[in-house]
């Protein structure tokens, strides 16, 4: 399949179906301009559309974006508490847009630390854009890989517990439907920004087979190009999920 679009090459492959995205670098963008941190993060707002943008433009079905981890309720309050703002601004800002492009929104992680004026700003947007078939956003807030994998352990050991379960039974399947993202393939793509080779804590049951780009732009200068570019190194890749070569 070809997919021309304006001012740069084709792209000439297979669309991943799912593409996952670990947004950092906001931090050092705003420092590289004596700026504070969560100016970064304003601009990293910015970035998020394009990556929709270019998602939506190429029929990517499954678009994932770690915006805030489990870990990231250590930074310091005024960090987070722009953060939180900026989600609340998010939600609300880009709630009608995302309903009339027919996207649907879910907000993945433990939302029990939320403030409640962001929750309630979380729930109105999943709420509002439930159902929309053209693409599935994933926010991971408040997200962990291992955390997400423990409450999956404890709730399969809990049904073992009530004696609905024989340990025996526990496959991939079941455990992939005890984790967040329940329903969804795992991702064909992972990238990350600003040139830091880590999986910090994301997805780790999900990325197992999963391609990986490195971009060394900072979160808030990630544009389409950048996204397509990643998409035609994902295209140069061959995906052998641990079997050898065919022919
Ligand atoms: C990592 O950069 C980025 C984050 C912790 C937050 C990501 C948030 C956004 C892109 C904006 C809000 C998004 C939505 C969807 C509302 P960092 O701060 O770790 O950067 P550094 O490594 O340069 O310090």
């Amino acid at each position: 399949m070809t997919t021309q679009r304006n001012g740069s090459l084709p792209l000439d492959g297979p669309i991943p179906h799912h593409v996952a995205i670990i947004m950092d670098g906001n931090g050092r963008w705003a420092c590289d301009r004596d700026l504070p941190r969560h100016e970064g993060h304003r601009e990293g707002m910015k970035a998020v559309r394009h990556a929709i943008e270019a998602a939506m433009e190429i029929g990517v079905e499954y678009l994932t974006l770690f915006a805030f981890s489990t870990e990231n309720w250590n930074r310091p309050e005024e960090e987070i508490l722009a953060l939180m703002g900026l989600l609340k601004l998010y939600a609300e800002s880009e709630r009608d847009e995302l309903k009339e492009k027919e996207i649907e929104v879910r907000i993945l992680g433990d939302l029990a630390p939320m403030d409640p004026d962001t929750r309630e700003a979380v729930e109105e947007i999943q709420e509002a854009t439930r159902g929309g078939t053209a693409m599935r956003l994933n926010l991971m807030v408040s997200y962990s890989g291992r955390e997400e994998l423990l409450g999956a352990v404890r709730t399969l050991a809990h049904r073992v517990r009530r004696g609905e379960l024989d340990p025996e039974q526990i496959d991939g399947t079941m455990l992939e439907g005890a984790l967040h993202t329940r329903g969804l393939p795992d991702p064909d793509l992972l990238i990350r920004t600003s040139g830091e080779f880590r999986i910090s804590n994301f997805m780790l049951w999900q990325l197992a087979y999963t391609e990986i780009h490195i971009s060394p732009v900072l979160w808030p200068d990630f544009t389409r190009s950048e996204f397509f570019d990643a998409v035609r190194d994902y295209q140069r890749r061959e995906r052998r999920f641990g079997r050898v070569t065919a022919g």
